[in-house]
């Protein structure tokens, strides 16, 4: 996959100081109209929100906290990549930009070490056979030192992992310029090269797992994942079980 300038992403960007949450303020101006590749930004989040309605820490200017509007031409069960592209998109960029060996975690996470350097959230406007528009939001830490108690032993940011400070331009830019390349595979029926990628960078397959669903517990091996984000799990009895992303959690 090769580098290249924007051509659709960010022709329309909103830049705000402080706000509750970009992927709201995305889903609304998606559902106003908002072109495709709109760019929702913002210094600061009052409101981040991470799956299941949980809390997504964004100080004023420590991070990166934006969302994307995409009008993808997918069926709605395959909204999942666009995560995995997402991921993709922001692992490489960190890489590139900070030499940090930043990986993977299924469905929805960064991590450095084992920490969480940042989340993506996914969300979807769609009838039963098409998709409206999707809000793909991520929220990665850059500069910040210190974290509230309940995630201080959980998460880490990219000046933590490298002992300097992050110029957050250079991460913003460079993921743009990733998501671009990565998402016209995307479009292109070219998703194979990017599971490859997720594949390549991820820090579960190949590891034992426990996924923790609203009402069940599976334990396993992560054999892999599949074209629309589902991670495929051998269980101790042998059984090959498909997980969907949806509401569970994953650990080690
Ligand atoms: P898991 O369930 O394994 O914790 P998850 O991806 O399912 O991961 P989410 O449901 O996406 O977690 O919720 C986000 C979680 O991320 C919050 O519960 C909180 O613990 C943590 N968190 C919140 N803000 C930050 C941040 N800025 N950096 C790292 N972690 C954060
Ligand atoms: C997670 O790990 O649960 C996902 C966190 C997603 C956070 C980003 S920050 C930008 C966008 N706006 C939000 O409210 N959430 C996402």
């Amino acid at each position: 996959i090769q580098n290249s300038r924007l051509e659709f992403l960010a022709r329309k960007i909103y830049h705000y100081p402080s706000i509750g949450s970009t992927n709201d303020e995305a889903k609304k101006l998606a559902q106003n109209g908002a072109p495709h590749g709109t760019l929702v930004i913002a210094e600061e989040q009052t409101g981040g929100k991470g799956r299941l309605g949980r809390r997504w820490v964004s100080p004023p200017r420590k991070g990166i906290w934006l969302s994307i509007i995409l009008r993808p031409s997918l069926e709605p069960y395959q909204a999942p990549r666009i995560t995995m592209t997402c991921a993709v998109a922001a692992a490489k960029a960190i890489r590139k930009v900070t030499g940090i060996d930043c990986r993977i975690k299924w469905p929805n996470d960064l991590l450095v070490k084992g920490k969480k350097v940042a989340g993506i959230l996914t969300e979807m406007s769609a009838d039963m056979d098409s998709i409206n528009f999707v809000v793909t939001g991520i929220g990665i830490n850059v500069n910040n030192t210190n974290f509230p108690k309940e995630i201080i032993e959980t998460a880490t940011s990219l000046k933590l992992a490298s002992g300097k400070n992050v110029d957050r331009l250079k991460i913003l830019t460079e993921f743009l310029s990733q998501f671009e390349v990565v998402y016209r595979c995307l479009e292109d029926g070219e998703f194979g090269k990017v599971l490859e990628e997720w594949r390549q960078l991820s820090c579960n397959l190949g590891k034992r797992v426990r996924i923790i669903g609203r009402n069940y517990e599976l334990e396993g091996l992560a054999l892999d994942v599949d074209g629309n984000g589902a991670l495929l799990v051998k269980t101790n009895e042998g059984t090959v079980e498909r997980v969907l992303s949806g509401d569970v959690s994953l650990r080690e």
